[in-house]
């Protein structure tokens, strides 16, 4: 059984994403991913080491374990950004390759940390771009609700990682860039909540992120008009970068959110064409926002096509990554954990890969996901066969084969912290129990 799903990209690029669903053993689903190629930087070449020893000694640039004894424990993006373009200056006095520089600390990178500075007023900021653009007070008290900072920050971490990484990669620092990336930073978070905002209108949520939903609290026509809002403020944001190109890209994520959105309402009757349906969904209602802001970023850092598609596809990987462990969580997790009803997806009619990879096992559950578990007891029953079937680790196969391939691309970058910091992120996502 193979599916092979096409799915056009900004600027005419075209995605491909392989899936091939082999047997394992008797009744068993595997998903195998055949993958873009990336174009890969040469190696570092090899340095002599006392060199390269003295300036990992001098250079307050890499991971804490290769700074001076007088550099903080944890320096800035800044000032990291700022001894990584005199290391890598000094890493093309050596090598063949500028900008490959050798790797050789494996140390993980919390990108949390490593962002504390560029990530602490990313939330304040956007509830501010809110405020002043309205004198409504209770339009500004609904539309900067969900700024609250007590998400995961999973967007704009990734948006100014991926900045930062390729700013070191293409060696490229000046004064008006990374606000104006950070900028792309907060609008992809802006327009993620203003679908959120609408998504809970739409199903009728009573939580979110461990709080009431706004249209808990709120008239669903004010809550409605306020996602538009928070949408209306983004796209002014997205005007004042005054790049017709980024602009393209950052649209290409409205369409796509809103198309899968909408194509979440519809399911297919043969088990090829829901899978597909479900990815292309997926892409859409998810990894189009992160692949299309990353390319965004890189845009904006004046990367060409090669390295915008290295961060396009990053994205992509990490988001469809991000979902198939949303919907993994949905059976495994609890409403205490969540912060919003576990087995939502069910009872709103969703067959997510856990039950299409169930499928396989149990045929009984096709009727019950073409007529959307509406029938009493489906969503219990359905939510018993995933459990009793292999959907559950096949589903987490299938986003450990994204999170591979992400992190191919992250490494495919010249080494910085921020690179590093791109491999951890990657890893957190699949890790992610809520
Ligand atoms: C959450 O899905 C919803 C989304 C990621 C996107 C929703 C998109 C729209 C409502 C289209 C309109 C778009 C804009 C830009 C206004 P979920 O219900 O699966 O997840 P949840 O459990 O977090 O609610
Ligand atoms: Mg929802």
């Amino acid at each position: 059984m193979c599916v092979r799903l096409l799915q056009n990209g900004a600027g005419g690029q075209a995605i491909i994403a392989v899936l091939t669903m082999a047997c394992l053993g008797s009744a068993r689903l595997c998903a195998r991913l055949g993958h873009i190629s990336a174009r890969r930087k040469t190696p570092g070449a090899v340095v002599d080491p006392l060199v390269r020893a003295a300036f990992f000694k001098t250079q307050a640039c890499s991971n804490s374990s290769s700074t001076s004894a007088a550099a903080p424990l944890v320096p800035s993006a800044s000032s990291i950004q700022q001894s990584y373009t005199a290391k890598r200056a000094l890493g093309t006095m050596h090598t063949q390759h500028p900008g490959s520089l050798p790797r050789e600390d494996h140390t993980p990178v919390d990108p949390y940390r490593l962002l504390e500075d560029d990530l602490k007023e990313v939330y304040a900021d956007m509830r501010q771009e809110l405020i002043i653009n309205t004198n409504q007070k209770l339009l500004q008290t609904i539309s900067t609700y969900y700024f609250d900072g007590q998400g995961k920050a999973f967007r704009p971490m990734l948006n100014i990682l991926m900045a930062r990484a390729v700013n070191c990669h293409l060696d490229v620092h000046n004064g008006k860039l990374l606000p104006a990336q950070r900028s792309v930073a907060m609008i992809a978070e802006m327009i993620h909540t203003a679908s959120l905002v609408h998504d809970d209108v739409i199903d009728q949520a009573d939580m979110r992120r461990g709080k009431p939903s706004a249209p808990a609290l709120w008239d669903h026509k004010k809550v409605t008009i306020a996602g538009d809002f928070i949408l209306s403020v983004a796209s002014q944001m997205i005007a004042r970068l005054r790049n017709p190109d980024v602009t393209q890209v950052l649209s290409m994520v409205l369409t796509d959110l809103v198309q899968g959105e909408f194509m979440q309402l519809g399911s297919k009757e043969t088990e090829n064409e829901r899978f597909a349906h479900y990815l292309t969904k997926t892409y859409r209602k998810t990894a189009s926002l992160t692949a299309n802001s990353l390319k965004a970023v890189v845009m904006l850092a004046g990367g060409d096509e090669s390295i915008s598609d290295v961060a396009f596809q990053y994205g992509r990987n990490v988001g469809l990554a991000f979902q198939l462990v949303d919907d993994l969580i949905d059976f495994i997790s609890n409403t205490e954990t969540l912060g919003k009803p576990a087995m939502n997806d069910l009872k709103a009619g969703l067959a997510t890969a856990p039950v299409l990879f169930a499928c396989e096992k149990y045929p009984e559950l096709n009727p019950m996901i073409m007529r959307r578990f509406e029938e009493p007891g489906d969503a219990e029953r359905a939510f018993e066969l995933v459990h009793k079937s292999n959907g559950l680790e096949q589903t987490r196969f299938l986003a450990r084969k994204y999170n591979m391939e992400a992190t191919r691309l992250a490494n495919s970058l010249a080494e910085s912290p921020f690179q590093k910091a791109l491999v951890t992120a990657a890893d957190i996502i699949i890790n992610r129990m809520k």
